[in-house]
């Protein structure tokens, strides 16, 4: 039964509409949004959706994925006063008032394919399709980048978690076959073309299933690295600082982890300078895989159920491979031949048999649109 057709069955009543948003993956510019840098993720074809009503005085939200109901009411939600999956809900009523733009109290009904706690983002994609629902029943005008921000500041500042803002530019920007180039000191989009299948090539998504341990205090901890980290080379983020000047850190810890930064911004550049250049995405392959080494070696936020997954796509003949999102467990994603995926595939959930691991889940990321009406 579609979302929609199960909100009129509940509330007995249509839905005014149903929004949706996507989950994202990075092909690269890991840890770089909070230091002003630049990353290049694509909105996936995995979206959650939103069924939508104003209604009266008390926020109903539903969730195909959750037993209970959670309620609120738009105008007095606070935070700290909604917690779990419903934060993400609320964080972007909460957020739309404190910017002082109207708000309305909803039913809702969430449901969605973007698996959750895989590091794809699936908590910006609820937070964006609720905004993008709420901008449009609350006659909020707002681009996609304001939509953005004030999903983000719901994740920041309700729910808590103090990440960067790529995930939410990628939901709201995403176009089919494009990467988003974001320059996260301005706000600047470009849209480059990725058009794999075009150059018969496939980009596979290798969900590891790895628990996620210590995700938001280790995160939490690079973020201050870094901080420490640019403080020290007297510029305002890691953004403006040189190679030559990281490696004039004392502290060893945080010259791998400017490092990493420093580094991988530039990757960031080469594969925008090829891709818009032309070339075959194979080149980029060789930064892919940098990339996930830079993860593993200077910031460390890679686990072995991750280094397992890279290692092996690139034996079994991916062109590059790395993680993908916050770290410490979650996606692999591995840039492949159309008629080598299946192989690839085959051979990393190969090597988690030996070791005992849970098989992993492998899916083609394919770049779709961002968040609007379903
Ligand atoms: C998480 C955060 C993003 C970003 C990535 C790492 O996905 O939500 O803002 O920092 O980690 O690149």
């Amino acid at each position: 039964m579609s979302v929609a057709a199960r909100f009129a069955e509940i509330h007995r009543r249509p839905p005014a509409g149903v929004w949706a948003a996507p989950g994202r993956v990075n092909l690269i510019g890991e840890h770089t949004d909070y230091n002003d840098g630049f990353v290049l993720p694509l909105a996936l074809d995995r979206r959650t959706l939103v069924a939508a009503a104003p209604t009266e005085g008390l926020t109903t939200v539903r969730s195909s994925r959750e037993a209970e109901p959670v309620t609120f009411t738009a105008a007095t939600v606070v935070p700290g006063a909604v917690t779990g999956w419903a934060a993400y809900v609320a964080g972007v009523l909460w957020a739309f008032r404190e910017a002082g733009l109207p708000v309305v109290d909803l039913d809702l009904l969430v449901e969605g394919d973007v698996p959750v706690g895989a590091g794809l983002s699936s908590s910006a994609s609820l937070e964006c399709a609720v905004a993008v629902a709420l901008s449009e029943l609350a006659h909020v005008g707002l681009d996609l980048t304001e939509v953005a921000h004030l999903a983000r500041r719901a994740e920041n500042e309700f729910v808590g978690a103090p990440t960067g803002g790529m995930d939410q530019m990628a939901a709201m920007h995403g176009v089919a076959d494009r990467l988003v180039f974001l320059d996260t000191r301005t706000d600047h989009v470009e849209l480059i073309p990725f058009a794999l299948a075009a150059h018969d090539l496939r980009l596979l998504v290798i969900d590891t299933r790895a628990p996620h341990r210590l995700v938001d205090g280790q995160y939490g901890e690079r973020r201050s690295d870094c901080a420490k980290a640019a403080d020290l080379l007297g510029v305002p983020a890691l953004r403006d600082a040189t190679l030559a000047g990281v490696e004039t850190l004392a502290d060893e810890r945080l010259r791998r982890r400017a490092r990493h930064v420093v580094t991988e911004d530039e990757r960031v550049l080469e594969v925008v300078g090829l891709l818009r250049g032309g070339a075959d995405p194979r080149a980029t392959g060789p930064l892919l895989s940098a990339s996930h080494a830079s993860m593993r070696d200077d910031f460390e936020i890679t686990v072995p159920h991750v280094d397992v997954a890279a290692t092996v796509a690139e034996e079994a003949g991916a062109h590059g491979a790395r993680m993908t999102g916050g770290g410490f467990g979650g996606c692999v994603i591995a840039l492949v031949d159309a008629g080598s995926g299946d192989r690839v595939a085959g051979a990393v959930t190969a090597a988690y048999a030996e070791r005992g691991w849970d098989a992993p889940v492998v899916f083609d990321a394919v770049a779709a649109d961002g968040a609007g009406r379903a």
